[in-house]
């Protein structure tokens, strides 16, 4: 697989200088032809031919319209939808057509302009953490993948990230965002976990997508949300078959849509894989019955992932066609018009979905002259996206550290409560000596692969951020007096081994990678994926990373190991070390952020937004629920925690786990039944100014004898920051969502009746206080 992928980033490099070069003499001519490109821009991430048409700049059509001398849809005051239908009045058949597939080219994917009724070009960029430009390396921010941000529970961030990534759309002169993607982590493995912002739990998805979409769309860039649906797995990612039932898809899988719907997102990818025996992007049940019906997606367009389509399918939910017109071409949908398979309303309900974001997004209303060629990242944007990074990191454990040299030299007593083995403020500044090991300190995987990568300008190594910290310009030798930082990149065991023990603390880096169109093959930090940097896309020597903590550990009381990874990891190691913190795929800006962490500058407050496993595939996933053509998933509601909780195992690390450097006290809960209002009080009982993420879970009742439904649930949270001694009063509006599950018999949400527990906590399995509600 690994091969096929570096075969197609070369493949796609090529194509870029191939396909910028016939593009320049395609836009002279505009003469109806639709150039056939030599190879597609980009490619799909497992296809064998790239393949694809070049867009022409305009529509081209048959009919020589006049241009309207007054064009009432360019009246603002009116609403989105009013404008969309006096638009749609306007147009040609062939202009409709026009708008319902669309071509590679520059951008990721492209719809020409009209320009006799005045309609942008809708210019559509990957990828969910960033603009992705392979020809341009370096010229965007290449942010926290969305797996990271999540783990931050804070959205106001997501909101924060989601203007930044708009921005520099904009200045790309895109206005389409493919983004974000909200599967929910059903396997640890999936490959594409890092790029999903709902971890493994509906409600996290839900409430996070909400302040990102709005904040994307309300910079003028039309959201994407994707990959409806089901599309859990990367193991046969085209070919697979997900059998779901209906509950589970409205209770786990819609949850995190339905934000993005609630927020107005302009539209949804449907995915490559099948779901209960149909495409997805030709699938009656969950397009046009779930999709568009039921959960009221009226305002908006489904795109096709790219070449996920099958047919010319607008009947069964499709809208447009990506990045192609095989199926949804202008002769096959007149073709389906006169056969009555394809009505003129459907046509128009269609065009009408595209055009009304397009309205709301504020298109035709602003003259966005950017142009790929700008270089949109900056320091402001380098600065931001430490930020994110740092409010992403997990502690995920802080023990207290041994008495060491320096610590002994200092005074200190190893064993207060407070000589916690982080943050690093312990150390001498005139005596300190630290060893960082690991080839991931000095060239980290700081990134996802695939559709969603971005090409940074710079990744700034932990080794590098360490160094500056201490005010040292490179590693110290051997010999070194005073400040030290010793190197070992982990290869030689021996040197491995002395570096950790003649330091006082040993910061071990290990980190591991995922990518779209393949699973990951193990969930240790030992995999495959890890003997890869996929930014420099330079193969590493094969090392067993976690041999090397196990080196550092024995050697050194005060291990701490920092860990990069796209979604669960296995910590077996998690005994021998007194540390450990997680920082998913936080790019660029990784070193510092880890600095600021490790040295308290940043006070941890991030939460984990998957569980982390004790072993591989510890639900046991079957043959028969996990496999490349058919998966049935019949573990049902029983995603992530969930499965966790109802057989009473005790994960590794729970969902929504994450330490801090400072204690916080719960206490006072009182809910409102009338008002359905939580309220208690949280405060700092620590020694610094640090944030909280308080998660309110449910007990709903059991409403279903058929189905195994998850003890509890995660239905609000927050982070709340909070001075030493400060307290505050936390207070949920609780919904009527919260307290339902999905009638499949009347197809709709139903409130349950009975008891609920009501559970606040710092973590899934961290609950502080308990209380009830009667529905
Ligand atoms: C991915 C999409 C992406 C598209 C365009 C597909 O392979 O699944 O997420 O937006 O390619 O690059």
């Amino acid at each position: 697989m690994f091969r096929l992928l570096q075969f197609c980033f070369i493949a796609e490099l090529f194509a870029v200088t191939t396909a910028s070069r016939s593009f320049g003499v395609q836009n002279n001519q505009l003469n109806g032809e639709i150039t056939k490109a030599a190879s597609c821009l980009p490619c799909a991430w497992d296809e064998a031919s790239c393949e694809c048409q070049l867009a022409p700049q305009e529509m081209v059509l048959q009919e020589d319209l006049p241009t309207p001398s007054e064009k009432p849809w360019m009246k603002t005051s009116d609403t989105p939808q009013a404008r969309a239908a006096k638009l749609l009045e306007q147009m040609s058949l062939e202009e409709k057509l026009s708008m319902l597939h669309g071509y590679a080219g520059n951008y990721t994917g492209n719809v020409p302009a009209n320009s006799r009724l005045g309609i942008p070009a809708l210019k559509m960029n990957d990828g969910p953490q960033g603009f992705r430009d392979d020809v341009r390396p370096g010229t965007t921010t290449a942010w926290p993948s969305a797996l990271t941000m999540a783990a931050s529970w804070d959205v106001e961030l997501l909101k924060e990230w989601g203007t930044a990534i708009a921005k520099e759309f904009y200045l790309k002169g895109s206005n389409v965002y493919l983004g974000p993607g909200l599967c929910v982590a059903r396997l640890p493995v999936n490959g594409r976990n890092f790029e999903y912002m709902s971890g493994e739990d509906p409600y996290l998805g839900y409430a996070l997508v909400k302040p990102m979409v709005e904040a994307v769309q309300s910079n003028g860039i039309i959201a994407n949300a994707k990959h409806w649906i089901a599309n859990n797995q990367e193991y046969g990612r085209q070919i697979n078959n997900a059998i779901v039932d209906e509950r589970t898809r409205f209770e786990i899988h819609y949850l995190p849509f339905i934000g993005a719907i609630e927020a107005g997102v302009g539209s949804v990818m449907c995915s490559y894989n099948k779901v209960n025996g149909a495409w997805s992007c030709e699938n009656n049940s969950t397009l046009n019955g779930d999709l568009k019906n039921y959960l009221g997606f009226k305002d908006g367009w489904v795109v096709s992932d790219w070449k996920a389509t099958h047919s010319t399918s607008m009947n069964k939910g499709l809208d447009q066609e990506m990045p192609a017109n095989v199926y949804m071409n202008t002769e096959a949908i007149k073709k389906d018009l006169k056969s009555g398979d394809i009505t003129q309303e459907m046509v128009d309900d269609s065009v009408r979905r595209i055009l009304t974001p397009m309205f709301s997004a504020g298109l035709f209303d602003y003259t966005n002259n950017n142009t790929l060629e700008n270089n949109v990242t900056s320091p402001e944007h380098s600065a931001l996206a430490r930020k994110f990074a740092g409010m992403s990191t997990v502690l995920l454990k802080n023990s207290p550290r041994a008495p060491s040299p320096a610590a002994l030299r200092a005074g200190l007593d190893a064993h207060d409560e407070d000589a916690a083995i982080l943050p690093l403020t312990w150390l001498d500044p005139k005596q300190a000596k630290i060893a960082v090991i690991g080839v991931q300190a000095d060239d980290p995987i700081a990134h996802g692969a695939g559709s969603g990568h971005v090409h940074p300008a710079y990744v700034i190594s932990p080794l590098s951020a360490i160094l500056r910290q201490m005010g040292l310009e490179k590693p110290s030798s051997s010999d070194c007096e005073g400040v030290c930082v010793f190197y070992a990149d982990g290869y030689d065991e021996m040197q491995t081994a002395e570096v950790a023990k003649k330091s006082d603390v040993a910061l071990v880096f290990v980190g591991t990678s995922s990518t779209e169109a393949a699973d990951r093959s193990n969930l240790t930090f030992s995999s495959l994926e890890a003997q890869k940097n996929l930014d420099l896309k330079q193969p590493r020597r094969y090392m067993d990373l976690e041999r090397m903590i196990g080196i550092a550990g024995a050697k050194q009381p005060n291990t701490v190991v920092i860990g990069t990874n796209p979604g669960a990891v296995l910590t077996s190691w998690r005994e021998t070390v007194k540390g450990i913190l997680l920082n998913f795929m936080p790019g660029q800006e990784m070193g510092n952020a880890v600095v600021d962490i490790l040295w308290g500058s940043v006070n941890p407050a991030a939460r984990l937004p998957v569980t982390l496993p004790n072993i591989e595939d510890e639900v046991g996933f079957t043959h028969y629920e996990y496999n490349k053509y058919l998966s049935h998933h019949d573990e049902g509601l029983l995603v992530g925690y969930r499965w966790y909780d109802y057989y009473n195992v005790e994960p590794a690390f729970p969902f929504g786990h994450g330490l801090s450097y400072t204690k916080f006290e719960y206490t006072n809960l009182q809910v409102d039944a009338s008002s359905r209002r939580i309220t208690f009080n949280l405060q700092n009982t620590g020694k610094t100014a640090g944030s909280e993420v308080v998660q309110v879970y449910v007990e709903l009742p059991r409403v279903s004898s058929d189905m195994k439904e998850p003890p509890k649930q995660l239905k609000k949270f927050s982070r709340v920051a909070l001075s030493t001694g400060e307290t505050a009063t936390v207070s949920f509006q609780m919904q009527s969502l919260d307290f339902s599950t999905w009638n499949t018999m009347e197809h709709k949400w139903q409130e349950v009746t009975g008891t609920v527990g009501i559970l606040v906590g710092a973590s899934s399995r961290d609950i502080r206080l308990q209380g009830a509600i009667t529905i």
